[in-house]
């Protein structure tokens, strides 16, 4: 039997009388990333932007004690995430309050599945409250649980961490190469490290090849696991290249035991549709990281139901209380898990440079 039969097969047996081939997998909202991503008309990139926002991206000089850099939350060794359920934060006994998301491929966050998108528009946060990779990166920057830290006003420490930027004649220099302009500017440090993170990106997973046409890049189970996952309606919410429709769905998720005030999400316990790619490199999951493995993941569908105080049953998303996981034996939930791994991609820029023009030590 080959492969293609095996798609036709699952789905004829789980969702009725429908024939899946390769090239209708769109039907199903699914599709592979484009090989590229788009900059913003008002910062193109180039190759001496990209090495100028990578060295930002690991130089603790952007944050106040010169002791958290990006790469502190979001690690390459880690999946550019930090494996923890929420992030140390500026300093001990600070932590964020939320799950730091990988940053692989949030260049590509709100494509849909022709690839169209505007990175000048593009969601960004558990709860889409900022609109580019440009305007994300000032969340952190700051940020008094992150970056800036509590001591400094945003009006105060702006101007400060410009002139430490530009203190360093090697970062001049750089400035200069990437904007032919050497003034650093806290615009031009968020444009840099953007333009950094639009390399950092996963177009050529077991998937992606799979529905490029390379019938051998799936294993059997996870042809299988693709077809459960269709036949369950995940891809209802996590659609498109990115596995995300970028939209806000109420779950009902538990809240993190060690918050003192609820996070609310967007402000009624909605967060958004997190993508599926490079899951085995970004747990523990959820906004807050309270489940910590897949099978975790499948067990809290299968439950279906509020696991949140506040948040009723009537409350949650219609597409949630409508998945199909019942009957689902152990097998199922494996062949999901299986195929979610074929959404992985190790072939991403895992270098940490040797040293950092500060000179400060990498953290
Ligand atoms: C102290 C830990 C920490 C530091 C430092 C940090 N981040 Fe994050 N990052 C997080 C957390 C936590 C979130 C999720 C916050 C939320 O959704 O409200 C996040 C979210 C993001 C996102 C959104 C991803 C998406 O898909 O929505 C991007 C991009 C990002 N960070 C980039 C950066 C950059 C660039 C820097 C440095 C300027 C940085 N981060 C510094 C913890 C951190
Ligand atoms: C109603 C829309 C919806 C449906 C249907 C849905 N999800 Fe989700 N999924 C979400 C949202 C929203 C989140 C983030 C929730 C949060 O952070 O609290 C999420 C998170 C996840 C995560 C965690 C990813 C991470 O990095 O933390 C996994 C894995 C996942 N979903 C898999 C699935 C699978 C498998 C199915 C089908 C059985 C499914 N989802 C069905 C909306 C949905």
């Amino acid at each position: 039997m080959n492969r293609l039969s095996i798609i036709s097969l699952t789905t004829i047996l789980f969702q009725g009388c429908q024939e899946v081939n390769l090239d209708s997998l769109g039907e199903f909202d699914i599709g592979p990333l484009p090989q590229e991503v788009p900059a913003p008309q008002e910062n193109p990139i180039n190759e001496a932007k990209i090495e100028l926002g990578r060295l930002l991206f690991f130089d603790p000089i952007l944050s106040a004690n010169n002791k958290v850099s990006c790469a502190s939350c979001h690690s390459p060794s880690k999946g550019f995430s930090d494996g923890l359920d929420r992030s140390d934060g500026f300093s001990k006994g600070i932590k964020t309050p939320r799950n730091a998301p990988t940053i692989l491929n949030a260049a590509f966050n709100g494509i849909n599945l022709l690839g169209e998108m505007d990175p000048s528009n593009s969601p960004m946060f558990y709860d889409n409250r900022a609109n580019s990779l440009e305007e994300q990166c000032m969340g952190p920057l700051l940020s008094s649980k992150e970056m800036k830290g509590p001591e400094w006003t945003e009006e105060e420490y702006i101007p400060f961490l410009e002139q430490k930027v530009a203190a360093i004649r090697e970062y001049r220099q750089l400035f200069y190469g990437a904007f032919e302009d050497s003034t650093v500017s806290i615009l031009k440090i968020t444009q840099a490290i953007a333009t950094y993170e639009r390399t950092l990106i996963t177009p050529n997973s077991p998937f992606d090849q799979f529905v490029k046409g390379d019938q051998h890049a799936m294993t059997d189970q996870q042809i299988r696991g693709l077809e459960a996952f269709i036949s369950a309606g995940c891809n209802r919410c996590h659609s498109g290249p990115m596995f995300s429709d970028y939209k806000l769905h109420i779950l009902g998720v538990d809240e993190h035991p060690d918050l003192a005030n609820f996070d609310k999400g967007d402000g009624n316990y909605a967060f958004r549709t997190t993508t599926l790619r490079n899951l085995s490199y970004t747990a523990p999951y959820m906004h807050n990281g309270q489940l910590k493995t897949l099978e975790d993941v499948l067990r809290f569908y299968e439950r279906k139901r509020s696991e949140h105080k506040d948040v009723s049953s009537s409350d949650l998303a219609g597409k949630f209380k409508d998945l199909k996981m019942s009957p689902f034996n152990l097998s199922r939930k494996d062949e999901i898990i299986a195929f979610l791994k074929a959404l992985d991609d190790p072939n991403f820029d895992q270098t940490v440079p040797d040293s950092v023009p500060s000179g400060l030590p990498l953290r």
